[in-house]
């Protein structure tokens, strides 16, 4: 099926004429990126585009820029600046808060200049650990705009989540809330925080926004508050004096309150960590994946100018969560660097019902609205007749992201909330890449359930284990030959990592972990992770975490988890257990054993299935086999198995 574009969408958007374009770029990407980065703002130009040392890239070498610079104060001396630059509404009805361009580079800065009081420098490591609030998206922008490097963790993680990232990352600072409305539920985040922080040696700080102003909560919050050690440990902090073990926690009314409004941007080279953002792989613990401030910021803002067709009177609303790159990339900075209005809605697709994002898409007239598959099917599920009421005529671009988005569910977004009149963007990418990778623009015509074709610049194939092409609707691993701006620069500590992840598997490209296939119209479709990476929700967990956390259980002798086909989530977790000798497995202990994952990594990892095994599938070598496991299960062929113990 193809579904040609509305003569509207095709007259507004950016790019006409896809192939020529693409075709253009792909003979010269330097040329095609310097082009792109012009229409940004760098305190010093670059001496060379690009650095290819494989498998490193550096991107605008010598260049001096800071994505704040970008986001915020390019914009200060014009319109924008008065422009609303983001709206943030709470789950609860009352409360609403929009910032300007000007006051939210204000806020952004009060907060940066909190940092500086703390003793925070250019290179730190700042972590944040908090749910959508604007404080969030503050401190982002504050770490960013003196030099700081920050680490989001979602806020859906647990204690033990947390502490492994704050400990790789030996970051100086936590922000996070002392706790967080979720649906009918209030989530004391705080106490995560404290038991992350047991025996924490790096952490100085604990800035405590009070998203919970009333109940037991708010009143758990350490005392230190706004006593006389708080003062003293500042100040001593100020002269450079030694800081004890405990952290002092601090709330953010605290330390912004008498900062200034002012507060210069740090000039970054290029080349300069932005942030590190988690994330899950094949082994392992989660690798620190660390982007840049200058090809980082050039590749986002192409990408979402181009796939959504920005436009200056846009509101786009992401229904990401920052805590994931969607977030980091497409809520906040691409937005801000665009000079656009970000919307961002606190709570869940069906809280407090299941028709409050369409009464939220009419009511503040979103135009451009991306989002993931998961949510789509479990709107899909109530049917047609929620949506009826409303209008949801601004919209002009719908977009999908973070796993295979089947076509029914496609076409009944396309039909129901685009009104067949906005195209979809599915986009294919990863943290690693930092931007959109394989994907449509709006002028395209599109074939549900496929990601189109690579983006500008973006020379991506699907080859064999050996690199080879492979031909047409043939199944293989979906690569990417040549470097690309905001690709990543590293994994933070580990660099043995980073070559052996991406560049090691297949010579001479980048691997990204998942199959694919491209149709003899040369469009891609993604067929899904080819390692042991589990998309719940779209959200991205490791098998390895997952199975150390069932280990870590003393009645659990070894433990194999698979991601198993769900009709709503996309992949719903399964684990096979063997238990220790003697100890016989029931119901009481699969709960207590779903509990301690929870607990262990955080609700989004519950697995959704448990079964008491005898034996695993491994190679000789011990290493289990979960691509067979998850044959069995599925009841189909488990290929080869000549590496199989027995
Ligand atoms: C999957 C999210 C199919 C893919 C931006 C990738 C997708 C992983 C799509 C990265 C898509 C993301 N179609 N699969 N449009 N987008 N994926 O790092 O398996 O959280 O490798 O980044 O999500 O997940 P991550």
């Amino acid at each position: 099926m193809l579904i040609n574009p509305d003569p509207v969408v095709v007259e507004n958007s950016y790019v006409k004429n896809y192939d020529q374009l693409y075709k253009e770029s792909i003979e010269n990407p330097e040329a095609f990126w310097e082009k792109i980065a012009n229409e940004l703002f760098w305190y010093k130009n670059w001496d060379k585009v690009l650095d290819w040392q494989y498998p490193y890239a550096r991107w605008f070498v010598g260049g001096q820029t800071n994505i704040v610079a970008n986001a915020l104060d390019r914009h200060m001396n014009t319109p924008v600046a008065d422009k609303v630059a983001m709206i943030w509404v709470p789950q609860d009805d009352g409360g609403v808060v929009t910032y300007t361009y000007k006051q939210l580079n204000e806020q952004v800065s009060k907060f940066a200049n909190g940092l500086k009081s703390l003793g925070v420098k250019k290179g730190d490591k700042v972590m944040i650990y908090m749910p959508r609030v604007p404080e969030q998206f503050i401190a982002m922008l504050g770490c960013l705009k003196i030099g700081a490097v920050h680490s989001v963790v979602y806020s859906g993680f647990s204690a033990t989540a947390l502490k492994t990232r704050i400990t790789d990352a030996a970051a100086k600072v936590l922000v996070c809330t002392n706790a967080y409305p979720y649906g009918k539920k209030t989530v004391p985040s705080l106490e995560n925080v404290k038991e992350a922080l047991k025996d924490n040696k790096s952490i100085e700080y604990v800035i405590v926004v009070e998203r919970v102003k009333t109940g037991p909560v708010s009143d758990s919050l350490p005392p230190v508050l706004g006593d006389q050690r708080q003062a003293e440990k500042i100040a001593s902090a100020q002269s450079g004096g030694p800081s004890s073990s405990t952290p002092v926690f601090i709330t953010w009314q605290n330390l912004i309150s008498k900062q200034s409004v002012q507060c210069p941007t740090e000039v970054m080279q290029s080349t300069d960590p932005a942030f590190i953002l988690y994330t899950s792989g094949t082994t392992g613990t989660p690798k620190g994946v660390v982007h840049s401030h200058g090809g980082y910021q050039v590749g986002i803002y192409a990408t979402l100018k181009w796939v959504f067709d920005i436009k200056p009177d846009d509101i786009f609303w992401c229904t990401a969560d920052a805590g994931w790159i969607t977030g980091h990339s497409y809520i906040l900075y691409s937005p801000l660097i665009n000079g656009i209005t970000t919307f961002i809605y606190e709570g869940t697709p069906t809280y407090p019902d299941i028709e409050i994002w369409w009464k939220l898409i009419d009511q503040y007239k979103i135009t451009k609205f991306y989002t993931a598959p998961t949510a789509v099917r479990s709107l899909m599920k109530f049917g047609e007749e929620p949506l009826k009421k409303y209008k949801l005529d601004s919209l002009k671009i719908l977009g999908s992201v973070g796993e295979p988005i089947n076509p029914e569910a496609w076409l009944w977004f396309y039909k129901y909330v685009g009104h067949e009149k906005c195209p979809i963007m599915d986009t294919w990418w990863q943290t690693e890449t930092g931007m959109h990778m394989i994907t449509p623009v709006p002028s395209v015509p599109l074939k549900p359930g496929s990601a189109f074709k690579p983006f500008f610049g973006v020379d991506a194939d699907v080859v064999d284990e050996k690199g080879n092409k492979v031909p047409p609707n043939t199944q293989g691993y979906l690569i990417v030959r040549k470097p690309w701006p905001s690709m990543l620069m590293d994994v933070y500590n580990n660099s043995k990592r980073y070559h052996e992840t991406y560049f090691e598997k297949i010579p001479n490209v980048y691997f990204s972990g998942d199959s694919a296939k491209i149709d003899e119209d040369g469009y891609y479709w993604i067929v899904g992770r080819n390692d042991d990476v589990i998309k719940v929700s779209g959200h991205r967990l490791g098998s390895a975490e997952l199975e150390s956390a069932f280990v870590s259980h003393p009645k659990v002798a070894e433990a194999a988890v698979i991601g198993k086909p769900d009709e709503i989530k996309g992949e719903s977790i399964k684990a096979f257990i063997i238990l220790k000798q003697g100890v016989t497995g029931d119901d009481v202990l699969k709960e207590e054993l779903k509990q301690l994952v929870r607990k262990e990594i955080g609700p989004i990892a519950t697995p959704d299935a448990i079964d008491f095994v005898d034996k695993l599938p491994k190679t000789r070598s011990g290493k289990i086999m979960r691509r067979v496991l998850k044959a069995q299960e599925l009841g189909q062929p488990v290929g080869d198995t000549s590496t199989l113990d027995d």
